[in-house]
């Protein structure tokens, strides 16, 4: 059987340029923001944004420290069922922090909305979404997308962390699958 086709849709050096630009815009916000010796608390959602983030944080240039969560939603296929549940919590308590949530594509928001607001009841100094990508049309709750790569259309992507199935992850650009 052979594999199916992959039709390229961000390049690998559109992703670098789109690091580098929101690298650039965290760092300058930052700076201004973070109090000597205060640290900026970047939370990585598992699996996905692990990729995206580890090129995005070496393009900041303020005092960061890392952690990860994991949540999943619900439902069958690709569709979310509305409900999303943590599988891993972070392990820095973000109270009193500056934190910036990181994922990789924000498509229904309604991972993002639980996180921000599960994070927002720790009491955090402030909180902000940085998001690769994101599907407007597929929108179901609003979501503030402080930090955005690019809006893309309603298809189904992979690579740069992006899976189906769990494969395709180690893409070092976003396509999709040729049907
Ligand atoms: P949301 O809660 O519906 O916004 O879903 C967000 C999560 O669904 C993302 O963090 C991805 O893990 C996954 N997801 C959404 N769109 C795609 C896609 O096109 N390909 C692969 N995963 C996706
Ligand atoms: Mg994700």
């Amino acid at each position: 059987m052979s594999e199916p086709k992959i039709v390229p849709y961000v390049t690998a050096e559109k992703l670098r340029e789109l690091n580098r630009r929101l690298g650039k815009e965290i760092s300058r916000d930052y700076a201004g923001k973070l109090a000597p010796g205060e640290e900026l608390l970047i939370v990585i959602t598992l699996k996905g944004a692990v990729f995206f983030a580890a090129d995005l944080v070496r393009e900041i240039t303020v005092p960061c420290r890392v952690d990860f969560v994991r949540v999943a939603s619900y439902g069958a296929g690709t569709k979310s069922s509305g409900t999303v549940r943590f599988l891993k919590d972070i392990e820095v308590a973000p109270e009193g922090k500056h934190v910036i949530i990181v994922d990789e594509i924000v498509d229904s928001g309604r991972t993002l909305k639980f996180l921000s607001a599960r994070i927002q009841a720790a009491g955090p100094k402030s909180i902000r979404i940085c998001a690769l990508l994101s599907k407007p049309s597929r929108r179901e709750v609003e979501v503030d997308v402080a930090y955005l790569g690019q809006e893309v259309e309603d298809k189904f992507l992979i690579g740069y962390g992006l899976d189906y199935a769990e494969k395709y992850r180690n893409m070092d650009y976003v396509g999709y699958l040729e049907t």
